[in-house]
């Protein structure tokens, strides 16, 4: 039977992705699997490299970014960023849009002077104010925002444009959107994503700095965490997750034979239409998220008449549809799509959701 992973993550692999591993396991290199080969060997160094030239081609990611392969996931970075760019009486500024960026914000405070700027984060309908109106510092060292909310399914179609913006401070974190959309490095200071939705599996976070920002910390903070450390031993600090680093590499190259990051952004967005166009036109089902930012990559719905949704979701499953479950704090279902999801399994979704209303209707 056909099964669609519609899982948020650790989430759906391209199946060539998943043969080219498993044809390379016992046998990437020389008679080694590459769970084998030892960090500091010539073969992965040139994967690391690899992978970074890939992310580098596949993003547009300027010359003046570095990029780290680091541990710990996005949660690492979140007291990371702290910890690593704000001096004692300096502060950040946080835009909480949901769950992930109130958990961001959570974690920074530990380690410096947050401000929330923005908080929508409990707002059912997911509507972002314009930049004008949120409560920014005009001394805040960065600006952090979640460019995807992965629960809410509330996502910023479109770069903030921060009014007196006098330098490039945004930091985003792309765990959700990495790979789905083009990154205005002009007003980036950071971007940050776990893999294991978009490029492969968990056990590496990538993170994209600006050079300038990589700064020796004046506080001591963990070796683990220090960017700068990290970029002077090439994220190999500590042993490397190589093979999540692999399968990041294996997904790049996919990306590239499927025709780059533009191939993505145009899936992305026919994705999510077929899906909120049959939503949004029948009475049986709702998504209540704005058009202005409505996520391309994760949908929550729910069926109107709530008991239904147990019997929905077990002829789902019974059908090869997996993960649709809703977040545990929201309930109802959630359609995660991610770059390996192509329009057949949304298609198939969709049939699926018609046949039950067509069911109870
Ligand atoms: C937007 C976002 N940020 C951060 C995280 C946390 O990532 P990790 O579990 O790799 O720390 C997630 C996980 O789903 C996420 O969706």
């Amino acid at each position: 039977m056909q099964t669609w992973n519609f899982g948020a993550g650790p989430a759906m692999l391209p199946q060539a992705v998943l043969k080219k591993i498993q044809h390379e396991l016992l046998d990437w290199k020389q008679g080694m699997s590459v769970m084998e080969f030892g960090h500091r060997t010539k073969e992965i160094e040139d994967l690391f490299l690899n992978l970074e030239q890939n992310l580098r081609t596949l993003l547009a990611i300027p010359a003046d970014f570095t990029i780290l392969f680091m541990q710990g996931g996005a949660r690492a970075q979140f007291s990371a960023l702290p910890l690593n760019l704000l001096c004692s009486g300096e502060k950040a500024d946080y835009i909480t849009t949901g769950h992930w960026s109130n958990q961001a914000a959570l974690e920074a405070k530990k380690f410096g002077d947050i401000q929330i700027a923005l908080d929508v984060s409990n707002a059912p309908d997911g509507v972002i104010p314009p930049c004008e109106n949120w409560m920014l510092s005009p001394d805040a060292k960065y600006v952090h925002y979640t460019d995807n909310e992965t629960i809410e399914g509330v996502e910023f179609l479109s770069t903030p444009n921060l009014p007196n913006q006098t330098a490039p401070n945004l930091i985003a974190d792309i765990t959700s959107s990495l790979l789905s959309k083009a990154i205005d490095w002009s007003k980036m200071g950071a971007v940050y994503g776990s893999a294991q939705k978009n490029l492969g599996i968990a056990g590496v976070c990538v993170l994209i700095i600006r050079q300038s920002w990589l700064k020796q910390s004046v506080k001591p903070i963990p070796a683990i965490l220090d960017f700068a450390l990290m970029a002077e031993t090439k994220s190999m600090y500590n042993t490397p997750p190589v093979f999540a680093c692999y399968v990041a590499l294996l997904i790049t190259e996919w990306i590239i034979a499927q025709g780059g990051l533009p191939a993505m952004q145009l899936l992305a967005e026919q994705r999510s239409a077929l899906l909120y166009d049959y939503l949004d036109n029948n009475h049986f089902y709702i998504n209540n998220i704005n058009i202005a930012s409505r996520s391309r990559i994760n949908v929550p719905f729910n069926i109107k008449n709530r008991a239904l949704e147990p019997e929905l979701l077990e002829l789902a499953t019974k059908q090869g549809f997996k993960q649709l479950k809703g977040h545990r704090v929201k309930g109802g279902f959630r359609a995660s799509m991610y770059n390996a999801m192509p329009l057949e399994g949304v298609q198939a979704l969709v049939n699926l959701l018609k046949q039950f209303e067509q069911k109870h209707r």
